[in-house]
């Protein structure tokens, strides 16, 4: 296995990793109300280590209560929660895998925005078109207390003893709304011409510095191409792959250690997840969503009507294009050959060959999984044993995404199971341990 350059260890600047293979960010809503963490956190990650990658990238973790998805999802917004992500850290050393927090806001696009803050903050007042989540322009104060949320979060992360943090740069949480053409509507220094747009991730990138020092490892996920009009024609498309590039190399100058590269404005997007849209199931939890936006009950209504169902479900297919495993590739490729540091591509890998591939001919350096993991918790071990390709492959069907709002995250395609019941209990094995044994 030695000479296959999937597990051959990669060093970051300050960061060095046994393989190639990082679990993609993900997580479901397994921690309390509040932002504190839990049990089930630990042994949602504990699983990953286990299987083999190389580190984890963890799911959405708000810098600021403001900032956050949706309820239930650990946060890092006081110091009061660092010794959670210091338990966490510890179990998925103990396996042998490194821990990178991915430091996030998510601006205006919160699924259910909880008691605590009704509207979100962002770079625009525009609501967010497909769900219609409603937004208030940020002031320059609240712009600069939501740079030092950042630094805060990164501070306490290396307090935790955690190996790095990951700026959420991409999918159209607040980084995004900042940096997009389509999205960004400002007039003053934080807005306009790219260099403004990316004004406030990179103060965000020297503010961390300040605060962590030169040799604590960050990297920032982007999406290189943005697709802003994938869903909604009439909106603007979004920043290029050109304009992204130049966004890498100032991150690198202001000093960021590494770049995962993503795609589009929205989460999700046709292209990320890139997939099916199942409306069947959809129907089934977007009912939580009906009182977060202008536009969800409309949405919930096309969802279960036929023919709106499945002109949606046409529509969201055809934006995706026709591939799936390795669709960043050409991004991260023209990323990778503008930059010095290294990059990480995310999007649908599962075939140890197309990886192999897409490291050697330098497109990337390392691949960030999410589905295929879900499906295959053991994937990088059966990559070791010689499978190409795991026996029952991720299907791309994006059931386990359109039920993460109201149901324990795990993969919820009854077709890669024997029955029912041996799905649920994958899905409910996260509980395992329980929290008082
Ligand atoms: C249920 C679910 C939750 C996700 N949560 C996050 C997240 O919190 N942060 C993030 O950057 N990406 C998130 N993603 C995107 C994945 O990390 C990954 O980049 C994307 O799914 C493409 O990779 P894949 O095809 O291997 O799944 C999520 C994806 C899914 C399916
Ligand atoms: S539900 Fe399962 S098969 Fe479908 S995308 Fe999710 S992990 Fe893959």
């Amino acid at each position: 296995m030695a000479d296959n350059i999937l597990f051959q260890p990669f060093k970051f600047r300050h960061l060095t990793v046994k393989n190639r293979i990082f679990r993609s960010n993900l997580s479901g809503r397994f921690d309390n109300y509040d932002g504190s963490g839990n049990q089930a956190r630990i042994n949602w990650e504990v699983k990953f280590a286990r299987g083999g990658v190389g580190a984890i990238i963890s799911s959405f973790v708000p810098v600021q209560i403001h900032g956050r998805i949706v309820p239930n999802y650990a946060t890092i917004d006081r110091d009061e929660r660092i010794p959670f992500w210091r338990e966490l850290g510890k179990r998925v050393h103990d396996e042998d895998c490194k821990f990178i927090l991915q430091l996030s806001h998510s601006g205006r696009q919160r699924d259910i925005p909880g008691i605590e803050f009704p509207k979100g903050l962002s770079s625009t007042n525009k609501p967010e078109p497909l769900h219609g989540f409603e937004c208030e322009r940020m002031t320059i104060a609240q712009i600069r207390e939501t740079v030092q949320a950042f630094a805060s979060g990164a501070r306490r992360a290396r307090e935790a003893g955690l190996d790095g943090v990951e700026l959420h740069g991409a999918n159209g949480y607040l980084i995004t709304q900042f940096l997009s053409s389509g999205i960004n509507d400002r007039d003053d220094e934080y807005g306009g011409p790219l260099e403004n747009r990316a004004r406030f991730v990179l103060e965000i990138v020297r503010a961390i510095r300040q605060e962590v020092g030169n040799d604590f490892h960050l990297q920032m996920k982007i999406s290189a191409t943005e697709y802003n009009n994938a869903v909604i024609p009439w909106e603007g498309k979004g920043n290029t792959v050109e304009d992204s590039i130049k966004v890498c190399q100032w991150l690198e100058q202001a000093g960021v250690d590494a770049i995962h590269v993503s795609t589009g404005s929205s989460f999700p997007h046709p292209r990320n997840p890139a997939g099916d849209f199942p409306v069947e199931e959809a129907v089934k939890t977007y009912d939580s969503m009906i009182s977060s936006g202008i536009h969800t009950f409309r949405n919930f209504l096309a969802f279960r009507t036929w023919p709106f169902d499945r002109a949606f479900r046409a529509l969201w297919v055809k934006a995706r294009g026709d591939q799936t495993e390795g669709l960043n590739l050409p991004d991260s490729r023209a990323i990778k050959s503008a930059v010095h540091v290294p990059v990480i591509c995310t999007g649908g890998f599962q075939t140890a060959s197309v990886i192999g591939r897409a490291i050697s001919d330098a497109s990337c350096d390392a691949v960030s999984i999410g589905r295929p993991l879900v499906a295959n918790n053991d994937l990088v071990k059966l990559f070791a044993q010689g499978y190409d390709r795991p026996p029952k492959p991720c299907t791309y069907s994006n059931k386990c995404l359109v039920n993460v709002l109201e149901n324990p995250l795990g993969c919820y395609d009854e077709s890669r199971f024997n029955s029912r019941e041996e799905m649920i209990q994958q899905i409910m094995s996260v509980f395992n341990p329980p929290p008082f044994p």
